[in-house]
């Protein structure tokens, strides 16, 4: 507990462009939890370089993930918005955990095994102890809850796990936290094959809206979205595609599937596919535009940084200490 609130925690990797299934699964649901909790928001840019990165483009695209969090509507005077990086204690305690965790829970990660599949000439350790880096993040803040869509919910599995190991050996250390996976959105597939999750790293453009594409081009994926030769709007999951898009527009308007669904009944997929690109520009066009204010104001976003970075540091060192003291480094003399 920090000022009576129970505590969240989450994050998002600062890695190619941004989905509107990072939005609708993520993003979107921090805003609407972030006035009940005491919550912390990190860009994870020590994630991001598991896989190989151009220096200048990480740094620019994690500040534009940091203005984002802002732009979306996170009050950065309330929530700790910062970079992972600027807090020390992450790398510190996923270094005690690596020594709490099985190379065999390691290996079953899904994520592990799609990723040095797809970087098989780059499968590095950091990759391998990726979800132990997830874990000090969460369990260094004392997380009650992890707002996260479904792809991260096996790492965050293993995150109990291993903090119920570590408090089996050494007491109540830890808050074992809980998944918050949003009701609709958490799982947005791609446009273009409805059985693949959404993701920044589609080399098939098609398949993803990026939260920075422009209304026509929203308009333009949303009308060529697969769908199949039904012609009925009905969410099941014999129409996948129809199922996404219905999806899409529930999480972006607030209606229900059977509400969507009763909405569209007799109209064909074209009416349907252009009202979902026009509730999507209507929320992404606001965010794109309050990003273009902050980006202009640099003082404001530096001083957050900063700020942020402090009270951050504050509160995982607190945790960093108690663990260190637990596994027994010795006390610093003052
Ligand atoms: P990342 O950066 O891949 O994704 C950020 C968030 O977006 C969600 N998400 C989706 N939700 C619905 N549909 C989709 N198609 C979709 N694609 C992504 C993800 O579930 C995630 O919530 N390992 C994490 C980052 C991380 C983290 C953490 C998260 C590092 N430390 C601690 C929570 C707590 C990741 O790579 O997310």
């Amino acid at each position: 507990m920090i000022n009576d609130k129970k505590i969240l925690f989450s994050g998002m990797q600062a890695t190619g462009n941004l989905t509107l299934g990072n939005y609708l699964g993520a993003l979107k649901n921090w805003v609407n939890l972030s006035d009940e909790y005491e919550c912390f928001y990190s860009v994870v840019d020590m994630h991001s370089i598991t896989v190989r990165q151009d220096p200048a483009t990480l740094r620019k695209r994690a500040r534009a993930l940091l203005t984002l969090y802002i732009a979306a509507g996170l009050d950065p005077k309330k929530n700790c918005i910062y970079y992972q990086s600027h807090v020390s204690g992450h790398a510190e305690l996923s270094w005690i955990l690596n020594c709490f965790t099985y190379m065999g829970e390691l290996n079953r990660m899904t994520q592990f095994k799609d990723k040095s599949a797809k970087h098989a000439d780059n499968i590095n350790a950091g990759l391998f102890t990726y979800p132990v880096l997830m874990a000090a993040d969460i369990l260094l803040y004392q997380a009650d809850v992890v707002p996260v869509g479904i792809d991260q919910m096996q790492h965050l599995e293993l995150t109990r796990d291993i903090a119920i190991r570590f408090n089996n050996l050494y007491g109540d250390v830890f808050t074992v936290p809980e998944a918050y996976i949003g009701k609709v959105g958490a799982k947005i597939m791609s446009l273009q094959e409805p059985g693949k999750k959404m993701s920044k790293s589609d080399e098939n453009p098609n398949g993803s809206i990026y939260l920075m594409d422009d209304p026509d081009t929203i308009i333009r994926k949303c009308k060529r979205a697969v769908t199949d030769s039904e012609a009925c709007v009905a969410y099941r999951d014999e129409q996948p595609g129809v199922k996404n898009l219905i999806d899409i527009y529930s999480a972006c308007t607030g209606k229900t599937p059977a509400e969507v669904e009763c909405e569209f009944e007799g109209k064909g997929y074209g009416d349907f596919k252009m009202a979902v690109g026009e509730a999507v520009v209507s929320i992404l066009k606001p965010l794109q535009d309050r990003v273009k204010e902050l980006e202009a104001d640099k003082a404001y976003i530096d001083s957050i940084i900063k700020e942020n970075a402090d009270k951050a540091n504050y509160y995982a060192t607190k945790t960093l200490r108690k663990v260190q003291r637990k596994v027994g480094f010795p006390d610093r003399i003052r």
